[in-house]
Order: C-alpha cells, then sequence, then structure tokens
C-alpha cells in the first residue's frame, strides 16, 4: 500500500472534503463527534495545540471559538488546497503544509512544542502511523498529550472479519463530488492498544461518544501520554 494513493485521493477530493465540512454535510459529525473531540481537548485547558491531518481547518476553528485558554493553535496538513483553504478561513490562526511524513522527518530536530497534538479522524495507515506515534511526543512539552478521534473499531468493521488489516475505501454517504477513494487500515479495539504500547505511549483515557439516533458508538477517542 502507498501512501501517495491516500496523498491523491484527498488531493483529488479536497474541494468536495472543504464543501461538506462547510455545509455540515457529515450527520455524525454535526450530532456527536465535533462536539466530542473539542470537548476532549478543553477540559484540560490549554495553552497550545497542534491539529495534524487538519483538513481544512475545522477543529482549529472550533477549538479557537470554544477554549478560550488556547494561546497557539496551529494546523498542518499534507495537502495545499486545503491548508490554503484554512488559512483562508482563518488567517489569524498558523497553518503549515506539513505530511505525517514531514513530521516523522523533521522530530528530531523539532524545536517547537504543544501542550495537546490532536488528530481528528485523520489516520489510515500502517506503518506510517506507527512512525507517526514514535515521533509525536517530540512535538509535546512535558506533561503534553496526544488526542485522537477515529471510527469505533466496532461500527466500521462492516460485515468483514474482525481482524485489521487493510480494507477497501468507499465515500457511500457522502455526495457524488467525491472521486477515488483509498483504501485504509482497520485496526481493532486490541491493534490500536497494543499499538499505542508498542509506540511508548500510556493510554489515559479512552471515550466512546454515542450516536444519539443509534445508541452505538459514533467513534472513539483515545488519549495518550508518553511514559516516562
Ligand atoms: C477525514 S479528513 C479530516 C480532516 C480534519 N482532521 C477534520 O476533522 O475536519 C482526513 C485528513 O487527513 C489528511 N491526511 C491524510 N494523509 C495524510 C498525511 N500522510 N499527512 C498529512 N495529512 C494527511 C487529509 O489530507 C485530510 O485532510
Amino acid at each position: 500500500m502507498s501512501s501517495a494513493t491516500i496523498i491523491q485521493s484527498w488531493q483529488t477530493n479536497a474541494a468536495a472534503w472543504s464543501q461538506a465540512i462547510q455545509e455540515e454535510a457529515i450527520a455524525s459529525r454535526k450530532l456527536v463527534t465535533n462536539q466530542a473531540i473539542v470537548s476532549a481537548l478543553a477540559k484540560y485547558q490549554p495553552a497550545s495545540l497542534l491539529d495534524i491531518g487538519a483538513g481544512e481547518g475545522w477543529l482549529c476553528r472550533a477549538a479557537e471559538a470554544q477554549i478560550p485558554s488556547l494561546k497557539k493553535i496551529k494546523g498542518m496538513d499534507a495537502i495545499a488546497a486545503l491548508v490554503e483553504q484554512a488559512k483562508i478561513l482563518s488567517p489569524n490562526l498558523e497553518w503549515e503544509q506539513k505530511s505525517y511524513q514531514d513530521i516523522i522527518a523533521g522530530a528530531s530536530h523539532n524545536q517547537e512544542k504543544f501542550q495537546i497534538i490532536s488528530i481528528n479522524f485523520a489516520l489510515f495507515e500502517k506503518e506510517l502511523v506507527e512512525l507517526l506515534l514514535l515521533a509525536l511526543p517530540n512535538y509535546l512539552l512535558e506533561n503534553g498529550r496526544i488526542v485522537i478521534q477515529t471510527l469505533h473499531p466496532l461500527m466500521a468493521c462492516g460485515d468483514a472479519a474482525y481482524e485489521e488489516g487493510w480494507r477497501d475505501g468507499s465515500w457511500n454517504g457522502f455526495s457524488s463530488a467525491f472521486k477515488d477513494p483509498h483504501p485504509w487500515y482497520f485496526r481493532t479495539m486490541a491493534a490500536w492498544v497494543n499499538l499505542f504500547a508498542a509506540s511508548g505511549l500510556l493510554l489515559d483515557q479512552m471515550q466512546e461518544p454515542i450516536h444519539p439516533e443509534t445508541g452505538k458508538p459514533a467513534s472513539v477517542i483515545f488519549e495518550l501520554v508518553p511514559r516516562s
């Protein structure tokens, strides 16, 4: 599996994604997961936030509006068109076009550190995610934490066997403007927990935000701290 395929897919779908976010077209985000991630960040009253895989910057903007303690907010994404859109929507915040590969490559000489790093529905790979989790503590202040919201394995599994592995992508439920879905790496709950342990991260808290209409988990939120 090449990460270029995933980047290419987001390049293709950058405009459609921006439109979907601006129109609040993804019901589960509007109903549950948007507020869930903002609340998970807000409870720490952080002074600084780095959002990676930030897309067109929705979470940075929501954090700015709802977390008054924040003095520094930076968003990074691999896709130039999404970063440009983020700059237009909130020129007062900091934006950088940086891929996870860039973040991993820069880890050993990074100087800029944050209280929280967030990743909202933006982890799709196997090895790249493993390397990213190893690199991210270099971007954290002491007592910093990583907050990840992702698909809940129970719901994302579908009819396939409950075992980790690559899955075909799909834009089912999205508008017809979305093209070329990319493959993604499905992790069971045990696979996530074992990945965190292998990355030297302690799973400090976990939440399973519930969809009010289905009564099922809409996502899972992992809160991770580096093991000292
Ligand atoms: C589903 S969108 C989520 C965007 C944003 N976090 C949000 O919640 O609105 C996934 C994002 O991951 C980004 N992404 C995928 N692979 C990436 C990589 N290797 N490096 C950086 N960003 C990546 C995409 O460009 C896209 O913006």
